[in-house]
């Protein structure tokens, strides 16, 4: 029977966080926790979330896990703590991490979760930042390991906005060796420095393509990626992105480009005929729901690793 191993890193602020070969556990394990061929019970753990901005898949992914898991979580809204009043994170992280055996964290700044990091006595999981959405990323290989059964070869297109979503993807497919292809309109890349990460981390740095024409960038993919073009917090931006994303979405013309077996991807929550198209949607290339499911079997395994 497969067990959990411990993580050499005490967090899960970034992809980067696991080594390869951790990542490629964390994946083995969500698939037998997904198989019921896994039952750990890890008695009285609490997870504490701690979300400033909404969530649907990832709180209620989190909650479940831990359930399975044997284990609670309570909920730490933050406009009815002290969080919202503007007690100080140092504060805050030291207190509930005396109460919870692991914090996950959704929350604008990367800073501010690094800040919860560094003053919490136990791990921190980051539940999405601005900059990054690991647990995304796990569940979204683990996902393309369940049709294409490796990486080798798999060619993953993102198209859209250079975002959370869209860095975790770069920085996770620089750890598996997978090629990524990012289209997205000019000055709405990834960020810089996590590319620049990314390519660190790359044994062949020509797998990792960023471009600003989505046509080229299908060609013969396996996986065609999306998420929504203004992230939350960037509502402000939203009439001025639609227009700038005009030829970004994904539709039966884009799709035809890619591998005949491609399969469409989505983080969720989406808007139709943005950045995607029902038609494609809801066609039977896309695994979006089985992706939406693998949140909960990666973090089962990302916490039975984190808790043991
Ligand atoms: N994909 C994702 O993180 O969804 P939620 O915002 O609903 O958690
Ligand atoms: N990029 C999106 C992802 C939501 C899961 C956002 O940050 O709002």
């Amino acid at each position: 029977m497969l067990n959990p191993i411990k993580l050499e890193s005490k967090n899960f602020l970034s992809s980067l966080d696991t080594s390869c070969e951790e990542f490629i556990h964390i994946l083995d394990l969500a698939k037998n926790f997904k198989n019921k061929d896994l039952n750990i019970k890890l008695k009285e753990k609490v997870l504490g979330l701690i979300f400033d901005k909404s969530s649907t898949r990832t709180r209620v992914s989190f909650q479940v896990a831990m359930s399975r898991l044997g284990g609670t979580t309570v909920d730490l809204n933050p406009t009815t703590s002290q969080i919202e009043r503007g007690e100080p994170i140092r504060d805050t992280a030291r207190v509930l991490s005396r109460y919870c055996d692991v914090l996950a964290i959704r929350t604008f700044k990367q800073n501010d979760l690094e800040e919860y990091a560094k003053w919490s006595s136990k791990p921190v999981i980051n539940a999405l930042t601005d900059l990054e959405h690991p647990c995304q990323a796990l569940a979204d290989f683990m996902t393309i390991k369940e049709e294409f059964l490796d990486f080798k070869d798999v060619v993953l297109t993102f198209i859209g906005d250079g975002n959370n979503v869209a860095n975790s993807l770069i920085l996770s497919g620089a750890l598996l060796g997978v090629e990524v292809r990012i289209a997205c309109p000019k000055g709405y890349e990834p960020n810089s420095l996590l590319i620049d990460k990314a390519y660190e981390v790359y044994k062949n740095k020509n797998l990792l393509k960023i471009t600003n024409d989505p046509n080229t960038a299908v060609l013969g993919a396996n996986v065609l990626y999306t998420d929504v073009w203004s992230s939350m917090g960037e509502e402000n931006q939203k009439d001025e992105k639609e227009k700038v994303f005009n030829g970004f979405t994904i539709d039966s013309d884009l799709v035809s480009k890619a591998d005949k077996d491609a399969i469409i991807l989505h983080c969720l929550p989406a808007y139709r005929s943005k950045e995607i198209t029902d038609e494609v949607f809801e066609s039977h290339k896309s695994r979006i729901f089985d992706q939406a499911e693998n949140r909960l079997h990666a973090q089962q395994a990302l916490l039975s690793c984190i808790l043991q």
